[in-house]
């Protein structure tokens, strides 16, 4: 195994955690970033096993700081990054009408500003290792709906953001891409999906399957089904993949 080091954020639950365990297979430092100490202690425990050393750093991406101190930790503890994967993400599904400017800005500092701080402050050692950054946005990018419109407005944002990043990094030899999921079976996906079964006076049961059906796809997505596209994206083989937005949605995005 090569003795390359990777920034992991949102590794304490869902598709963040399944990545950080996934890319344990190639990468032999694994930088775990999120709130909660104990779950990331849980991905650590799991990093370990899969053969790769890992390293906790509990804070909040919305603080402007934290992108210092996590690079500041990775840079003490391994003395390299060769890529980042921005995964972190809790935007709030409320109603258009509804939303606060509150709301709105808190989503957008916690999944745009902290993934973009993150990014920039990592740059120079991406630079000097030809490293690879990943944003994940989300599938409603590209199909906004009022129920959910600063998720798609932000995911939409850091489609656009990381296309920028990837213009910079043809210029510093830095490999950019987004993901964009579909519906993926994780803590936050069943948080939705509860609050969509209240508000249409049905079970939780029933409630997965009729967003099934509304999304035209067959299945929910697996966060480890996200983990293996974000490892195919780091890996020798797709390095001239670069400047894209990769959706994987099970079907459910219809157009072009
Ligand atoms: N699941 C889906 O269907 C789906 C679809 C499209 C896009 N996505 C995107 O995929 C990403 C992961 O989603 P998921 O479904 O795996 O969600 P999840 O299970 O709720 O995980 C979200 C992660 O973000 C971390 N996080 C939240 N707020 C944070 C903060 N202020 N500072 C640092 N970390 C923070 C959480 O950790 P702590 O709570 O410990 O801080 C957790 O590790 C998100 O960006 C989401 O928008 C998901």
């Amino acid at each position: 195994m090569s003795s390359k080091i990777v920034i992991v954020t949102g590794a304490s639950a869902g598709i963040g955690a399944a990545t950080a365990i996934r890319l344990a297979k190639e990468f032999s430092g694994i930088v775990l970033v999120a709130r909660r100490e104990s779950e990331l202690q849980t991905t650590a425990k799991a990093v370990t096993w899969a053969g790769a050393e890992a390293l906790v750093i509990a804070t909040d991406l919305r603080q402007p700081e934290a992108a210092d101190l996590v690079v500041r930790e990775t840079v003490k503890a391994f003395g390299r990054i060769d890529a980042v994967v921005n995964i972190a993400g809790a935007v709030p599904q409320i109603h258009l009408f509804d939303m606060t400017d509150e709301q709105w800005n808190d989503g957008a500092e916690m999944k745009l500003h902290g993934a973009r701080r993150l990014t920039i402050k990592a740059w120079p050692y991406l630079k000097e290792a030809k490293g690879s950054v990943i944003f994940t946005s989300g599938s409603s990018a590209q199909e906004p709906k009022p129920a959910f419109a600063a998720v798609a407005t932000i995911n939409a944002a850091i489609v656009a953001v990381a296309k920028a990043f990837a213009e910079q990094g043809i210029i510093d030899s830095v490999q950019v891409n987004s993901v964009l999921p579909g519906p993926v079976m994780s803590n936050r996906r069943v948080g939705f999906l509860q609050k969509w079964s209240d508000a249409n006076t049905m079970t939780v049961e029933e409630a997965k399957t009729k967003f099934l059906e509304d999304a035209g796809i067959e299945r929910y997505g697996k966060p480890e089904e996200i983990a293996e596209l974000m490892a195919f994206l780091l890996s020798p083989g797709a390095r001239w993949l670069t400047g894209a937005a990769l959706r994987m949605d099970g079907g459910e995005i219809k157009g072009l």
